[in-house]
């Protein structure tokens, strides 16, 4: 039993809702537009990889396959007005896409970070700005950003990939304060250690890995309860919201134990 109301507004049953899924070709967009579809949502799938996108669709009626560039504005407009076109009424949009890259101190250096930057933070603020305005004229829908726990605290080997999280996290909490008065639902989606092609180049052992079908399933079933947070998996992103708690001496002291870095 649950003690709150939920901080979102309810969600049609899946069978009647539309979501768009932007990062459905790999990982966890692709496992998430899976489930959706498995539950008789109407799914719009969206990547580079047009190929891949057909193949999570597999051919069903209920999947429409829109290829972008998610940080390129004018594509993102495009698709959006043509889903609009298509459904009406879109319920929720889902900004999983992203990337990841490794980077330490003494790696620093402009090229990559700004590609990191551009497609982490850019893409999804700039599909946010395009997505906004319909979803007010609409009075109702949602928006979902998929950040990652590595946003909650500084962690090592996450210099540029962590601050685009960071960002994303505040970002993403700016968004519900503004939109929830409006009835539009904002959700924040904090993935711990997925196994996805994004995962597969860390050499490091990730604790609690999860399959992406366990993070799909946690990102449904979030969307369904209405809450802002969706962070899973538990057991792992408990000890990391504890650690966000500790005071920077036992923070840097404790990180350092842990990842042996
Ligand atoms: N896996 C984890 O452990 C983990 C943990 C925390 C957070 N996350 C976050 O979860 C999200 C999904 O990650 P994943 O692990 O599922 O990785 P993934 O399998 O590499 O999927 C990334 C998705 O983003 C799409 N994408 C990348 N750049 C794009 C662009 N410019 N325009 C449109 N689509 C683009 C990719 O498709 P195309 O290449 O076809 O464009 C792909 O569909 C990311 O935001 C990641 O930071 C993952």
């Amino acid at each position: 039993m649950r003690i709150f109301a939920p901080l979102n507004p309810p969600l049609p049953a899946w069978r009647d809702a539309k979501v768009w899924v932007i990062g459905a070709s790999t990982g966890i967009g692709a496992a998430t537009a899976r489930r959706l579809l498995d539950l008789g949502a109407k799914v719009a799938l969206s990547a580079r990889s047009e190929d891949k996108l057909r193949e999570v669709a597999a051919g069903s009626s209920n999947a429409i396959v829109l290829p972008l560039d998610f940080t390129r504005t004018p594509a993102v407009t495009q698709a959006w007005e043509t889903l609009r076109a298509a459904w009406g009424v879109v319920d929720v949009v889902l900004i999983v896409a992203g990337t990841h890259q490794e980077m330490r101190a003494w790696e620093l250096n402009e090229p990559d970070s700004r590609a990191l930057l551009e497609v982490n933070l850019h893409g999804p603020v700039n599909t946010t700005g395009v997505v906004v305005p319909g979803l007010l004229a609409q009075g109702r829908g949602a928006i979902g950003i998929v950040a990652s726990v590595a946003g909650y605290r500084g962690l090592p080997k996450a210099l540029v990939y962590g601050a685009s999280k960071a960002a994303l996290v505040n970002f993403t909490e700016t968004l519900y304060i503004d939109l929830h008065p409006k009835n539009i639902g904002v959700y924040l989606v904090m993935p711990g250690f997925v196994r996805t092609p994004l995962t597969d180049r860390n050499e490091f052992a990730m604790p609690n890995l999860i399959s992406a079908d366990e993070a799909a399933e946690a990102i449904v079933a979030g969307l369904r309860a209405g809450d802002f947070e969706i962070h899973f998996p538990r057991a792992f992103t408990r000890k990391l919201k504890l650690l966000r708690l500790l005071p920077y001496r036992a923070y840097f002291f404790l990180i350092r134990k842990i990842t042996g870095l």
